[in-house]
């Protein structure tokens, strides 16, 4: 449809019909057929209303959305096409490793292959716009959703935020229907939470705001993500949906934002919980003249907007609001296709994309685990071994993750069937996931453990334990399975313990117990299979980790881009007393950010800078050979680091500016070359804007964030 018939569908809208484009329901609004159903009475909602919305989110299954699709065009007086949206966050009904686990590869190109392949079976079922990419900057584990973000790393999330957007988006939405609108979220501070408890305060200055939270929004609105959402919490006071400030000058202006924007689930009516609206219409005020052009579930715009605009003479801005949905409609092709992606592919296509998507997600399920620690080499397993499966998530089909709302867990793959498939002389014992572990499991463990040459312990988190409101004080193992690994480490020396959970725990008491830990998270459907290709050796482990292990709960929030400080703590002062540390823990993380091992010996030596010192429109090459000293072929990713020795606004030491995955058979090497250029110096300065000044910088080459094999020296000049 061409703008000029859009415009011609605004100028016959009545005023009612316009606030209804803007209002998100769920579909049991619709269930009954459209007959009043028990949430309309609850919030006093007419039929007409209902025929009026402009959007319906969460939908299971395509009978679902044509059912709701055709009662409402029957309905509906200008026949506007609902547009459904849903949580496809690493999967539809296939599901993928989880988003922090996708992150561990740091590669922008599976998460475009994962956004892609989750929106051809979305699509399908007649999913239009997924919320989806999460861009929030995290640095504290007690968050359960820091399972859904791209770790701690700002430069590395935006790089994967725009793989997800150009993955589900692709070229052209109106042409491509396998393809979804991407809502970046939550819009924005969301991550800094106080004490990492879901919905709670945040407080950030404009310069971390900037620096740390806005690049991932930024890449998103780049790369042409068509919604962004707001998120709950306050920000310099105000709650983001309420916000001004945020969304008009910072999205729209700053960011150049065009699209729609939609608050999170029933955030327009929580502005009353947070005291910053005295009724339901106050916030449908506060909200609108923000510029949240969509509620989602709530009836604070559906009952009060209409009085609002006349009021306050806010027509020209409604209808702006209602020409962004209808331009989202009309670029999904929905005015010509209301039933778009619907019963597109025929059955014998449907089985072809679900096995596509099972041979993808196993092939990227063997990319995301971690191999924290390896010591003795009890990894990989041999062929012929007898070995023990032993721990609560040993059979445990939970592995799919808190956003697997339509994933069949039941379909899922368990660690025990993936092991049984291998030649191994394997021993299963099972517990109860989720279940305290007594001490008669204990001792049945330690009689296994006994008869066996190596035991895996399965342990970790279930799917309820991290996600949306499933914050944690205490993130260390639970439930007694540090005991069961305390207690099986006495009696067996090989013992492998293999971890999913959503977030990075706190391993401190089980750390120097074992000698080796695989760190899993949650793999998603084909998680049994590939796990057990990588206990086996049959691939090599190779994710490495978005976000920092803590030594204790007490260092949260942490993250590996600190501040100096002005009595930063080194080798040499680290038991005086005056100096910023913790009197009964270290400041550094247990595991940090950017470690992962492999089974091959990786090695990078440095071949040499191009220049010591460069300008503004000069760059600098940094040569290097990565070696692989050992017999088995693997990949790895190899990270360069900056530290600017002096700035204007203080700066964390070191931060990560670029990386490249590179993959070596048996003991072969390979040459690559980093470009260093003055924008991967450039930081946010106290005015808000980037720039960088002369002065001198190190480069740190290496396999983690805290390996110094390559050091350089470099000069900015002018
Ligand atoms: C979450 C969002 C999600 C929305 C819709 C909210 O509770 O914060 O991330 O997209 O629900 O399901």
């Amino acid at each position: 449809m061409r703008t000029n018939e859009l415009k011609q569908i605004l100028t016959e809208m009545t005023l009612s019909e316009k606030v209804g484009q803007l209002v998100q329901l769920t579909p049991d609004f619709f269930l009954a057929g459209g007959e009043i159903t028990g949430p309309m009475q609850e919030w006093q909602m007419s039929k007409e209303q209902l025929f009026q919305i402009g959007s319906v989110l969460g939908t299971h299954t395509s009978e679902q959305v044509m059912q709701i699709q055709e009662t409402y065009l029957e309905k509906s007086r200008l026949k506007i096409p609902l547009v459904f949206m849903a949580d496809v966050i690493h999967g539809y009904e296939s599901i993928y490793p989880i988003p922090l686990a996708l992150a561990s590869t740091f590669s922008p190109e599976i998460v475009e292959e994962v956004a892609q392949l989750s929106a051809k079976e979305a699509t399908q079922a007649g999913v239009h716009v997924t919320f989806s990419p999460m861009g929030d900057h995290v640095m504290d584990a007690r968050w359960g959703r820091v399972l859904e973000s791209n770790g701690e790393d700002p430069t590395l999330s935006a790089a994967l935020t725009r793989g997800y957007v150009r993955g589900y988006q692709g070229g052209n939405l109106s042409t491509e229907k396998n393809r979804l609108a991407a809502c970046v979220k939550h819009f924005v501070g969301y991550g800094a939470a106080q004490g990492g408890r879901d919905y709670n305060t945040v407080d950030l200055s404009h310069v971390n705001l900037y620096q740390n939270y806005l690049p991932a929004f930024q890449a998103a609105i780049e790369e042409g993500v068509e919604l962004v959402m707001t998120s709950f919490n306050t920000m310099d006071g105000i709650p983001v949906t309420g916000n001004k400030e945020m969304v008009q000058k910072i999205l729209r202006g700053d960011l150049n934002f065009e699209g729609v924007v939609i608050s999170d689930w029933a955030a327009v009516v929580e502005l009353i919980a947070h005291r910053i609206a005295k009724d339901k219409k106050e916030a449908a005020s506060l909200a609108f003249s923000a510029g949240i052009d969509m509620d989602m579930m709530s009836d604070s715009y559906q009952t009060h907007l209409a009085e609002i605009v006349l009021d306050t003479n806010q027509q020209v801005a409604l209808d702006n609001a209602v020409f962004r949905i209808l331009t989202l409609k009309n670029k999904l092709g929905l005015f010509e296709d209301p039933y778009r992606g619907l019963r597109e592919l025929d059955d014998n296509q449907l089985a072809a994309t679900k096995k596509q998507l099972a041979e993808s997600i196993l092939t990227i399920s063997e990319k995301t685990p971690v191999l924290l620690k390896n010591d003795n080499q009890i990894l990989p397993l041999k062929v012929g071994q007898k070995v023990a499966l032993i721990g609560p998530k040993a059979s445990s089909q939970d592995i799919l993750g808190a956003w697997s709302w339509i994933g069949e867990s039941e379909k899922a793959i368990s660690l025990a069937s993936g092991l049984q498939e291998k030649s191994l002389e394997l021993s299963v014992l099972p517990m109860e996931d989720g279940q305290v572990i007594t001490d008669e499991a204990i001792n049945q463990a330690l009689i296994l453990a006994k008869e066996n040459e190596v035991v895996i312990l399965a342990i970790g988190e279930t799917s309820e334990e991290s996600g949306e409101a499933a914050s944690l004080a205490q993130i260390s193992l639970s439930r007694n399975q540090d005991k069961l690994v305390q207690a099986v480490a006495q009696v067996n020396p090989n013992v492998a313990v293999v971890l999913f959970n959503g977030r990075p725990l706190d391993l401190s008491n089980i750390v120097e117990e074992v000698p080796t830990i695989l760190e899993v998270w949650f793999p998603g459907s084909q998680g049994g299979r590939s796990i057990a290709n990588l206990l086996m050796g049959e691939v090599n482990p190779e994710g490495k980790l978005p976000m920092s292990f803590p030594r204790s709960v007490g260092q949260l929030p942490l993250s590996y881009l600190s501040l100096s400080t002005g009595r930063p703590m080194h080798e040499g002062n680290k038991d005086q007393k005056y100096i910023s540390r913790y009197m009964d823990e270290g400041n550094d993380a247990l595991f940090p950010f950017g470690h992962g091992l492999s089974y091959s010996q990786f090695e990078c030596v440095d071949q040499g800078i191009s220049h010591q010192a460069f300008r503004e429109d000069e760059t600098i090459e940094i040569r290097l050979a990565v070696k692989n000293n050992s017999q088995i072929a693997g990949g790895t990713t190899v990270q360069l680091y900056i530290e600017d020795l002096v700035t204007k606004v203080a700066r964390p030491v070191k931060e990560l500016k670029q990386w490249q995955k590179v993959y070596l058979e048996a003991f072969e090497e390979k040459e690559i070359c980093f470009t260093i250029s003055a924008e991967d110096l450039f930081y946010v300065h106290h005015d808000l804007s980037r720039s960088v000044e002369t002065g001198e910088f190190n480069l740190y080459i290496g396999l983690s964030s805290q390996d110094e094999s390559i050091k350089h020296q470099v000069a900015y000049t002018m």
